[in-house]
């Protein structure tokens, strides 16, 4: 990527009319837009009858951003297939579980394992990359949009005979799937391949483990899709560099571990989801979760808004300094791009009341002195590129593990994997502690900690990487239910929680789910879920009033591992982290002060940034790493050297 922070948005300028297009381009100048991302949307303008082509408005369009300096990430427009392709083929529009076919008339409207879909994705894409190959606005390959953002499962009759392929490529055998999936329970033992369908609507409780082959086969038939436009972008332009928009820490249908992989850089969307108290430390997860599917390399952030979406039942505005403190926060977090949705707020269609970078009311408007203002600031931070954010703590994160704790018979509903992993990532964040998070069989040398929040699923892979890194003197702690079931959801037997016994030194029996909180013997409150466990080799640091261990702790070779039988109100969690970060060795960037953030970027070369971001309504002082003060104005943020 060139050098710089990238800066801008979505730009559609098919929604207007050509004579708006030189005043979009001067006005992007004015606010520091050095790049744009075009066509996301735009089949049916680029291809408005089958097989005929109309690139001349979007020549236009690349050269006025190539005479402006303004860099494309040019789109494949493949998220959205005109009406003629449903009209000319209906049978690749999508179908729920109950065996409903969906109409066109939105986006996404169509079956991912569809090969006409396919062939008609590959043959647009392959236009616009034959057409603009050697455009000099061309920087980035946008492919698609949000891959699965509304259509992530198919249950159609041919994604069935995919899904079958797939399982196929899994399993080798029927007598092997049919173990895996413990179908002699329900009588579902299969004879035949062709008797496998996706888990449809069903009498009552689908198959456990059908369910989760068909999430991971659902996220894999996408991530093929995105694979299919790589290649043949990578073809025609080897040097372009490839991505996708995520939409890491919101939706969990896609496997953002394996679609990151193939990715030339991460790219991910993030939209403030809920009420206002504390939703930039959601902001704050989502960004450094994008950071680590990265690698720990620079990404981009590819959209996210500059006030309300239209798309929650209650769209809050950003109060002023609400949009640069967002962004700086995706930058403190290792974004090397800070973009929007979108550039003009539309004028009609479904998200006309979404924000944009230029709002309806125009330039003299919060928002537009908002945006020109942060493009300004992002010019001058222009040092900050490439630099990195190191982490001593990883917290582990599997798709494969919600998907299967997702089944509808679980021991309570309430015990959510994704909102504890939030709330862990939080208590650290309060703490001023930067977490990356990681795939349970990640490579965890480097990290002093490793916090396990609830992980159900865990493969024996991933057990013993975990066993490996407490062995080699890590510290770690983990949350109840967790190594539960092997990577086909079997339970793994001899005492909860199988995978980590040994690990945490300590064996459950029973689950008791909690219908209130109750209290610990350390006064602490426990709640939604706890255990009758045994300690063997673990000591125990706090009791439920049966005197049954809620925290425990256990040497481990050259490591130890903290155990917590219930989730524990956020004081405590706070208390055993901190306590579990001591041990490690693992100290916050700077002293915490209560509602402030402070991250550290840094060049190999010894330049760093350190990024401090108020978000209370009260001036705060900072004790710099240094030894110096800085005050942070009230909603302020400052970038110092440090
Ligand atoms: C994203 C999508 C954009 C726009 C935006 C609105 O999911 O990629 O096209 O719809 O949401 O928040």
């Amino acid at each position: 990527m060139p050098d710089g922070i990238a800066y801008g948005g979505d730009w559609n300028p098919e929604q207007w009319p050509e004579e708006t297009w030189e005043q979009d381009v001067a006005l992007m100048r004015e606010a520091g837009v050095n790049r744009v991302s075009v066509g996301i949307f735009s089949w049916s303008s680029l291809e408005p009858v089958e097989g005929v082509f109309d690139f001349g408005w979007f020549d236009r369009v690349m050269d006025l951003l190539a005479e402006n300096g303004i860099g494309a990430n040019l789109a494949t427009p493949t998220a959205s297939p005109p009406p003629w392709f449903s009209d000319a083929y209906p049978q690749a529009l999508p179908v729920d579980a109950d065996g409903r076919r969906l109409h066109h008339g939105s986006r996404q409207g169509f079956c991912p394992s569809s090969p006409i879909y396919r062939e008609k994705a590959l043959r647009v894409a392959e236009q616009v990359a034959l057409r603009y190959r050697d455009h000099p606005a061309l920087v980035l390959w946008h492919v698609h949009n949000e891959y699965g953002c509304h259509n992530a499962r198919c249950y159609c009759d041919t994604s069935a005979a995919a899904f079958r392929d797939w399982l196929r490529g899994r399993y080798g055998t029927l007598d092997v799937l049919n173990d895996a999936w413990g179908t002699a329970f329900w009588s579902q033992r299969y004879s035949d391949w062709a008797q496998i369908l996706p888990p449809r609507a069903t009498p009552s409780l689908p198959n456990p483990a059908q369910q989760l082959d068909f999430r991971r086969f659902s996220s894999d038939a996408l991530i093929e899709l995105y694979v299919a436009e790589r290649d043949l972008l990578k073809q025609l332009t080897p040097d372009v560099p490839a991505t996708t928009n995520l939409m890491a820490g919101a939706h969990w249908d896609m496997d953002c571990w394996a679609f990151a992989a193939e990715m030339d850089v991460v790219s991910t969307d993030h939209y403030l989801i809920g009420a206002r108290r504390e939703r930039h430390i959601d902001l704050a997860f989502a960004a450094d979760y994008a950071r680590s599917l990265n690698g720990g390399r620079p990404w981009l952030l590819m959209e996210h808004s500059t006030s309300a979406v239209n798309w929650q039942p209650r769209n809050l505005a950003k109060t002023p300094g609400e949009l640069r403190r967002n962004s700086l926060t995706h930058l403190a977090r290792g974004a090397d791009g800070i973009m929007f949705f979108q550039w003009r707020q539309s004028r009609s269609g479904a998200e006309k009341w979404h924000s944009a970078m230029l709002p309806h009311a125009g330039t003299d408007t919060k928002i537009w002195r908002e945006v020109a203002a942060l493009g300004a600031e992002l010019a001058a931070l222009g040092d900050v590129a490439g630099s990195t954010v190191k982490a001593d703590v990883a917290l582990l994160l599997d798709h494969s593990s919600v998907w299967a704790q997702d089944h509808p018979a679980q021991p309570t509903a309430e015990l959510d994997p994704v909102e504890e992993a939030k709330r862990w990532h939080a208590a650290l964040w309060r703490a001023g502690v930067t977490c990356d998070l990681a795939h349970p069989e990640a490579d965890l040398t480097g990290y002093r900690l490793v916090v396990v929040p609830q992980l159900y699923l865990v493969s024996d892979a991933g057990a013993a990487n975990l066993e490996e890194f407490a062995r080699r003197g890590g510290a770690v702690v983990v949350g109840p239910y967790s190594g539960i079931v092997d990577e086909h959801d079997r339970v793994r037997l001899g005492g909860y929680p199988g995978a980590w016994r040994d690990l945490l030194g300590v064996s459950v029996e029973e689950f008791f789910p909690l219908d209130e909180p109750i209290r610990l013997a350390s006064g602490a409150t426990g709640s939604v879920w706890s255990e009758a466990a045994r300690v063997t080799t673990a000591k125990v640091l706090d009791t439920y009033a049966t005197g049954e261990p809620a925290w425990t702790r256990n040497e481990f070779g050259d490591g130890a591992a903290h155990y917590l039988t219930t989730l524990l109100d956020d004081a405590a969690l706070a208390e055993v982290l901190a306590t579990a970060c001591r041990e490690a060795g693992v100290s916050a960037v700077a002293a915490s002060v209560a509602g402030v953030e402070v991250v550290r970027r840094s060049h190999p070369d010894g330049r760093s940034f350190l990024f401090c971001i108020n978000h209370t309504t009260e001036d705060a002082a900072v004790t710099t790493p240094a030894g110096g003060t800085v005050t942070v104005a009230a909603g302020d943020a400052v970038v110092i050297p440090g």
